[in-house]
């Protein structure tokens, strides 16, 4: 009886070996390791903005020059504006799929947006559903946004004081400009402000929605005259252009000059500064860790 069992088990053990062989030998030989990096912007309709996007790639490139990169864009309407002039984006669903197709097996998705929102939640939701699909990537992971961790809000607010024009009084305001989200990860807005304001009280950061209303009144409260006025998104695109600093009624330098508050915009956004690239890289670097 034992010795059955042990022949038996003989018979198995070879019969696995033997298809396990014959699985790696004529059909698909297990695929080699390629690495791949997909950077996941918001994106923007604007072609003056293209300059940003390409120094992030160069940052990204020079701290893995051997890794191809790829783009996705995740605002739907952005890639929908741009294709109607002829410029077709991929969304970072179909820049995944071309990279399965291209035998990509270890990907780095790295969000290049402000906070952990709905873009970066849909992305890294849908980039791991890559790796749960038949012939999908081993390994597939997405780097935090800009403000993923409590280290991030340290760095982002030195960087946030760095990047302040260096002609600004202390008696002078700087308002940066957020997006802004319904999503709670909002929160992070209030908690780079009580950073910020710990260094220096007079730098306030809004967001499109609901506006500046409640920073106006804190100006007026302290007699303030001058207000700098920064995007903090990736890029100064449409919301900086218009709502911060358009000439509308309702924007943000028009609602300051009703009364009286000189707004002064700067039209720059978070990626084009090193300080804030950085931290994006590093993310990027945390991920790329895991695969080896
Ligand atoms: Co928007």
């Amino acid at each position: 009886m034992i010795k059955k069992t042990s022949v038996s088990l003989l018979v198995v053990c070879v019969l696995v070996f033997f298809s396990a062989t014959a699985f790696a030998g004529a059909h698909g030989k297990k695929k080699p390791m390629k690495k791949g990096i997909l950077l996941a912007a918001f994106g923007s309709s604007f072609p003056e903005t293209q300059g940003v996007f390409e120094h992030i790639e160069e940052k990204v490139k020079a701290a893995f020059p051997n890794v191809p990169v790829r783009w996705g864009y995740t605002s739907h309407i952005i890639r929908h504006k741009l294709a109607k002039q002829g410029e077709h984006l991929d969304s970072v669903e179909m820049a995944l799929a071309r990279m399965m197709d291209e035998g990509f097996t270890h990907v780095a998705v790295q969000s290049l947006h402000t906070i952990a929102g709905e873009e970066f939640h849909g992305t890294r939701r849908n980039a791991s559903a890559f790796g749960d699909m038949a012939g999908g990537f081993k390994k597939i992971l997405t780097g935090y946004p800009l403000l993923g961790t409590s280290d991030d809000l340290k760095r982002v607010s030195d960087c946030v004081i760095k990047i302040i024009p260096k002609q600004r009084k202390k008696s002078e305001a700087v308002i940066f400009m957020g997006h802004g989200t319904h999503h709670p990860a909002n929160a992070f807005y209030e908690a780079l402000v009580y950073r910020l304001q710990k260094k220096d009280q007079n730098i306030y950061v809004g967001t499109v929605e609901p506006g500046i209303d409640e920073i106006r009144d804190a100006l007026l409260k302290k007699g303030i005259k001058k207000a700098y006025l920064i995007p903090f998104m990736s890029v100064a695109g449409d919301h900086a252009r218009n709502d911060m600093a358009g000439d509308e009624d309702d924007s943000w330098k028009s609602i300051l000059a009703k009364v009286g508050v000189t707004g002064v915009p700067v039209m720059k956004g978070t990626a084009e500064f090193d300080c804030f690239v950085e931290i994006w890289v590093d993310h990027l670097k945390n991920v790329m860790s895991h695969f080896k």
